[in-house]
């Protein structure tokens, strides 16, 4: 079964079967204002924080043909009556004569018609501003007269996402609506939790008159709530009863009577949704949008600013799957990830226990490096700033108000409150954008710590490179008994947590990258002692790592805290897990002859045709002396799941050690764009990489989950772009230095670099998977395989030989 296809001129996925099988979502706007928008017109909406400013009500977990957030009712009059549906499909789920969900850059447009009426939806937010648009056209496309009535809807939430479902009488004591007339007569309804009335509205208009509205969601639905969303008993009577709601479930619902349409003839409105400090300006704001033109602007805006961020990496390989993904897909999954780390999607729900992931972003900003470096400067200012003065990190933070916290470690109270990986994380992303950007100003730009005096004030503040160095120092002065960082409360790994004194070998090599990047940084600024300072605690971690967890024929995992490995052969579960095998190689820790082994090792033993798994075997019953891998059944997850955020370290590991075949294989096994015609059993978007799929020891194997907000997206695209493709920033320039399969005759790309555009040509005569042999940069021959820095706002061509 297919439930759409992908449309690459539009740079749009088109689903084109409404009854996909999970909701499709879309990301509209940022976190200052926006969410996501399923693809039948549900959407959940929130300004600046989705925890505590949320602004629909969205409730994942109901069944999919139920309404959610917002919809749209057209109703055609029929004799004495009226024939009701949805043009978005749901809530009334007719089977509509025709339904596409164009999922766009920053919009979804539904495009659908059911007997003789046509309507085509644009969905989005505009740049900058804080407002859900609907550009909506209805056609009559019979052949008679139709009389039309348009009625948009909008079902609200509680700002405090969580009191919406935890307190039932608190909450509805204290939800508002009122009328508002607007210039022209429009209606504007106004909506409000009675704390917020003040300084914080939300609102809900159009840009035509509507003759009657509904605020209460029992009136709208009728017979006490009997009444179903499917056929809202108020759209039964003429007119809604233009109540405003002095409590209770709030909703929003404008009813528009387009008169009789001429056949072929259309009416276009526009709905917006939005919150502002006060009427005043919700009155002047709205006045904006009323104007169709003005919403055809901003999306022009809209689509400029994907244009520019899209065409500064553009590749083109024999791959059309990966072309897609490359150039469309994952970059703007990227953006994503970027935007919401971890916080909202139909999967993570943000009722408080999720934030911005310290880990997390500090990975998700390397995957908008290339396109958008100085909005990747601003996290990582924020992300520094959560750091303590002894060097390890809050494990998230509210972007809002910067308030960290120690994320899930507090609910253990035997464990340590910190993760040994988190702080790390933020070397590899500050010397990824200084590469990048080449601003090594950066370096000296003043950051505070978290640590806050009574006054709020910072106790102290620091260099970036400061920063950098505190977070080294932790892990050195953190080691246990095998001389290997210890554990924490986890690493990478949030679900395997083992008592006080643990270690995690992947904390070790992650500590080895981190100074690989801290030698070479160091190198360039001309700093031999911190070089050699460096090199000694790498020399130190590196002989630990091969004298102490070396397990025959891979790398152990973990020592648990008597001193017991986990991830090796001797153990009955959990007997090898992906990542110690990986950044052995990453980090450059292990001896060739062990980064073959290892990474044989990770082939035979976790290896599917779907995705290489995260451990094997998984364990099978729950054991809180482990933790949280545990309460997975076997191949769920972080138990022996194929958990995709790993996958694309084994194609950098595979890609430097020169085995272009391999590094590929696993990029187009879990290539999504390529997964369109097995999607049932896949059954999340194919447009976005998820953060997991069920592993060969569940019986659903290759099911996804957790769609989105996955570290999958930025290392899928540093590992294809960088490793596979092999064009990757230096502090001197542009290294090409490809791994591709032997088949491949070469591949193109145009990326822009430090203000110069390199047009990239590879080309692969002999079919070889690696190796350079020339280099030409605007016709002249150069040695070595770096194109240098222009800054010169020039196209420059580049050609490479693969020989
Ligand atoms: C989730 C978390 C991430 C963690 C991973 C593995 O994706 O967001 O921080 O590394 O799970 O446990």
């Amino acid at each position: 079964m297919q439930y759409g296809y992908f449309d690459d001129d539009a740079r749009e996925y088109v689903i084109t079967n409404p009854k996909t099988p999970v909701k499709w979502i879309n990301y509209v706007g940022t976190l200052a204002f926006g969410g996501f928008v399923d693809h039948t017109g549900g959407a959940l909406l929130c300004k600046g924080d989705p925890s505590l400013n949320r602004i629909t009500r969205y409730v994942t977990q109901l069944p999919a043909s139920e309404f959610k957030g917002e919809t749209l009712y057209l109703r055609v009059k029929n004799g004495e009556g009226y024939t009701l549906f949805s043009p978005y499909f749901v809530p009334t789920l007719d089977h509509l004569d025709h339904f596409e969900c164009r999922v766009g850059l920053g919009y979804s447009r539904i495009i659908s018609s059911f007997k003789g009426i046509g309507v085509d939806a644009t969905i989005f937010v505009p740049l900058d501003e804080s407002v859900e648009l609907r550009l909506i056209t209805v056609t009559n496309q019979s052949k008679t007269a139709r009389e039309v009535d348009c009625v948009p809807v909008v079902e609200y939430s509680h700002p405090d996402a969580l009191k919406q479902f935890s307190n039932a009488d608190w909450v509805p004591q204290t939800m508002q609506s009122k009328y508002v007339r607007g210039d022209g007569g429009r209606t504007i309804l106004v909506q409000y939790p009675f704390m917020c009335r003040d300084f914080k509205l939300n609102y809900f208009t159009t840009n035509c008159i509507a003759s009657s509205f509904e605020t209460d969601r029992t009136r709208f639905l009728g017979d006490n709530e009997y009444g179903t969303w499917s056929h809202p008993g108020a759209l039964d009577d003429k007119e809604l009863s233009s109540y405003e709601a002095l409590r209770g479930d709030n909703i929003g619902a404008l009813l528009h009577h387009f008169g009789a349409l001429k056949p072929g003839e259309s009416r276009t409105i526009v709905t917006q949704l939005g919150q502002e400090d006060s009427v005043a300006v919700i009155r002047e704001k709205s006045g904006k949008y009323c104007d169709p033109q003005a919403v055809s602007r901003a999306l022009n805006d809209l689509s400029r600013f994907w244009q520019k961020y899209l065409s500064r990496m553009q590749a083109v390989t024999p791959d059309l799957a990966m072309n897609r993904m490359l150039n469309i897909h994952n970059p703007r999954q990227c953006f994503i990830t970027f935007n919401w780390s971890r916080y909202l999607s139909l999967y993570q729900l943000a009722y408080g226990s999720r934030e911005l992931g310290f880990r997390d972003s500090s990975q998700d900003v390397m995957g908008i490096m290339d396109r958008a470096p100085d909005r990747a400067r601003g996290l990582l200012v924020k992300l520094l700033s959560v750091q303590k003065k002894t060097g390890c990190a809050l494990h998230q933070f509210n972007p809002l108000t910067m308030v960290g916290n120690e994320g899930d470690s507090l609910e253990r109270n035997d464990l340590p409150h910190y993760y040994s990986d988190d702080h790390l994380w933020s070397v590899l992303a500050v010397s990824a954008y200084v590469k990048e950007a080449g601003d090594e100003a950066f370096l000296e730009e003043i950051v505070p710590f978290y640590e806050k005096d009574n006054s709020g004030k910072p106790v102290e503040r620091a260099t970036v490179l400061e920063h950098l160095k505190r977070a080294l120092l932790f892990t050195w002065n953190d080691r246990g008994r095998h001389g290997l960082p210890l554990l924490g409360f986890a690493d990478w790994n949030d679900t395997v947590n083992l008592k006080v004194r643990a270690e995690s070998s992947f904390t070790a090599c992650l500590f080895g990258k981190a100074l690989l990047e801290m030698i070479e940084l160091a190198r360039h600024l001309s700093d031999q002692s911190l070089v050699a300072t460096y090199t000694a605690y790498y020399d130190g971690m590196k002989k630990a790592y091969n004298d102490t967890a070396w397990d025959g024929q891979w790398y152990v995992r973990y020592f648990d805290h008597d001193g017991t490995p986990l991830g090796s052969n001797n153990n009955e579960q959990g007997k090898i897990y992906i990542n110690s095998q990986s950044w052995a190689v990453l980090s450059g820790f292990a001896p060739p002859d062990r980064a073959t082994s290892a990474l044989q090792s990770v082939f035979e033993r976790l290896n599917t045709s779907k995705g290489i798994k995260l451990s094997a075997p998984g364990f099978n019953g729950f054991d809180p002396s482990k933790g949280g891998i545990t309460t997975y059944p076997p191949g769920a997850k972080e138990n022996g799941g194929i958990f995709l955020h790993t996958n694309p370290w084994v194609m950098i590991a595979e890609a430097m050690m020169g085995n272009g075949e391999r590094a590929y294989e696993y990029y187009r096994q879990i290539n999504p764009a390529a997964k369109n015609d097995c999607i049932d059993e896949f059954q999340c978007e194919p447009y976005v990489y998820p953060q997991n799929i069920l592993g060969n020891e569940h019986p659903q194997f290759g099911l996804a989950r957790n769609s989105w907000l996955s570290g999958t997206s930025s290392w899928a695209y540093q590992a294809a772009t960088q490793f596979i493709l092999g064009i990757r920033p230096s502090y001197s320039g542009l290294l090409v230095d490809p791994c591709i399969p032997r088949e491949w005759d070469g591949f193109t790309m145009v990326r822009v670099f430090r203000n110069a555009t390199y047009r990239i040509q590879v080309k692969n005569p002999r079919h070889k998977n690696r190796g350079v042999v020339s280099l030409e940069i605007d016709g002249k021959k150069i040695d070595g395989a770096v194109a240098p820095v222009f800054s010169d706002g020039k196209d420059h061509e580049i050609e490479a030989v693969i020989g």
